[in-house]
């Protein structure tokens, strides 16, 4: 970051010292204002719950301008990204910073394949859950159990352990995530067969059976590879920064990226894909497009408590670029399976057409983000609504280990520690028990 030649004075109108803060320019986005010494020099704190003004780091991973509604990861544009790379590609960019060239492309493939079976204990983990625990609660406990099996790869500060943390992680999370579907279905497991592509793979432990092989469809192959890479990072996103706050202690990648998993889970967060396919089910159920604008009136009735999911956004204040690609996606999975015509997919487009209408939405500009659409094409691929989540974190595990890396190869780097502003109880003595 640059010093930049503006200050920033903080004065106080009860006559207390005003003070100079140092701005910093990036080389793309808003400027900050170093506060950095603020306690020290006044005894105060900033006040910033949800973090709608605060930057938590510098990074060079991802950048979002969420008025233009542009994404770039290490520079590149979503939209050159998921139409001329794949997943693998985008996993190169942004743990090194640079697209593979074809013998690094090669190499980077060959080592990812070479880690994509789990130590066979793993599975005695799942015989714990029930068979209808939710995916992301098996996988959560998955993700942290695989610490207890890598004792060669959990010294976050030892560069080489980083990387090859990385790669496991990368390499396993989509045989992890099948395994947490075969559970659920009372089916075997598949194991990888690493002649196939990543989303190949992945596609292949999810749909084959010991009695019928799966020959992966290519446009669907190529949908599941481009859902990856739109969900691949997303600047310190809340499980993002729950991953870094996470490893800032020195825990081992595998709990960090537990927590991840646990964070993005959330329906506000990474749950808002399967929320909002339930959503347009539920809709559908009662009555479907006829019945849009009754459920547009409750979305704006403040004592519903009903949101419109898979629409708004902390960054994007216009259309997120991921949902107009995920879009096209649709498009191009309904039309290769025949399903132009899924009542599902028309009613998402006809509830963003009359969202995007209504002066609710426009006053707050509120778009269609990565969730409105995805569930759609995941659906049709044949993914269960319960393993939506579950497959935006295997995508976004890749994002969360470079964000986690390039924090701890930061010689600056400290434990995340906020302070807060107590408005509770000032100190008081116990009362006898009688008293009470
Ligand atoms: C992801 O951060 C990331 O980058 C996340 C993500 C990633 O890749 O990591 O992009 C992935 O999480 C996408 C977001 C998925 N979540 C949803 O689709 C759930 C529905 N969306 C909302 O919960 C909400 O829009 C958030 C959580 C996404 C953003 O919330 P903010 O920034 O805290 O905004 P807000 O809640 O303060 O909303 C501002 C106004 C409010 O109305 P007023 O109080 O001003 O009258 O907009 C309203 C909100 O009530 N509003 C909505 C709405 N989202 C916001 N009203 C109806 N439906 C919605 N979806």
């Amino acid at each position: 970051m640059t010093p930049s030649d503006v200050k920033a004075t903080l004065s106080f109108s009860d006559g207390s010292p005003s003070i100079d803060l140092p701005l910093y320019k990036g080389s793309i986005g808003p400027d900050v204002i170093d506060i950095r010494k603020l306690y020290g020099q006044t005894g105060k704190f900033t006040y910033d719950p949800g973090f709608l003004s605060t930057a938590s780091c510098q990074s060079t991973i991802t950048y979002i301008d969420g008025d233009k509604g542009e994404l770039l990861y290490r520079g590149y544009p979503i939209e050159q990204l998921a139409t001329q790379c794949d997943f693998l590609d985008t996993c190169y960019l942004l743990l090194y910073g640079e697209l593979p060239n074809e013998q690094k492309q090669k190499d980077f493939h060959k080592l990812v394949s070479e880690h994509t079976m789990v130590h066979e204990q793993m599975q005695f983990f799942l015989r714990g859950f029930r068979r209808d625990a939710h995916p992301m609660a098996v996988l959560t406990g998955l993700v942290g159990a695989l610490s207890a099996f890598y004792h060669d790869s959990t010294d976050i500060t030892n560069p080489t352990h980083r990387d090859i943390a990385a790669i496991r992680l990368i390499a396993k999370m989509p045989t992890l995530v099948a395994m947490a579907y075969k559970y659920g279905e009372g089916q075997p497991y598949v194991y990888p067969r690493n002649k196939l592509s990543y989303a190949g793979n992945f596609m292949r432990m999810m749909f084959a059976t010991p009695c019928e092989d799966y020959e992966p469809n290519e446009v669907l192959v190529r949908a599941m590879d481009r859902i990856f890479i739109l969900h691949a990072d997303h600047e310190q996103n809340a499980s993002t920064s729950t991953v870094r706050l996470c490893g800032s202690s020195g825990t081992n990648p595998f709990a960090a990226i537990a927590a991840g998993v646990a964070c993005l889970w959330g329906p506000a967060h990474g749950g808002a894909n399967e929320a909002a396919l339930n959503m347009l089910e539920d809709i559908q159920r009662n009555g479907g497009v006829e019945k849009v604008g009754e459920f547009i009136k409750q979305v704006k009735d403040k004592n519903s408590s009903v949101k419109l999911m898979g629409f708004g956004h902390r960054v994007y204040k216009n259309y997120d670029p991921r949902a107009k690609l995920m879009r096209e996606t649709c498009h191009e999975v309904l039309g290769a399976l025949g399903l132009e015509n899924d009542p599902l997919f028309k009613l998402a487009m006809s509830l963003e057409k009359i969202a995007l209408e209504d002066e609710y939405f426009v006053a707050r500009k509120l778009y269609p983000n990565v969730d409105f659409y995805s569930g759609i094409v995941q659906r049709a691929i044949g993914i269960p609504v319960s393993l939506f989540t579950a497959i935006f974190a295997l995508a976004r595990t890749v994002g969360w280990i470079a964000q986690l890396n390039e924090m701890i190869g930061d010689p600056e780097y400290k434990i995340g520690r906020p302070r807060q502003l107590f408005v509770g109880s000032e100190r008081r003595d116990v009362p006898p028990l009688a008293q009470r």
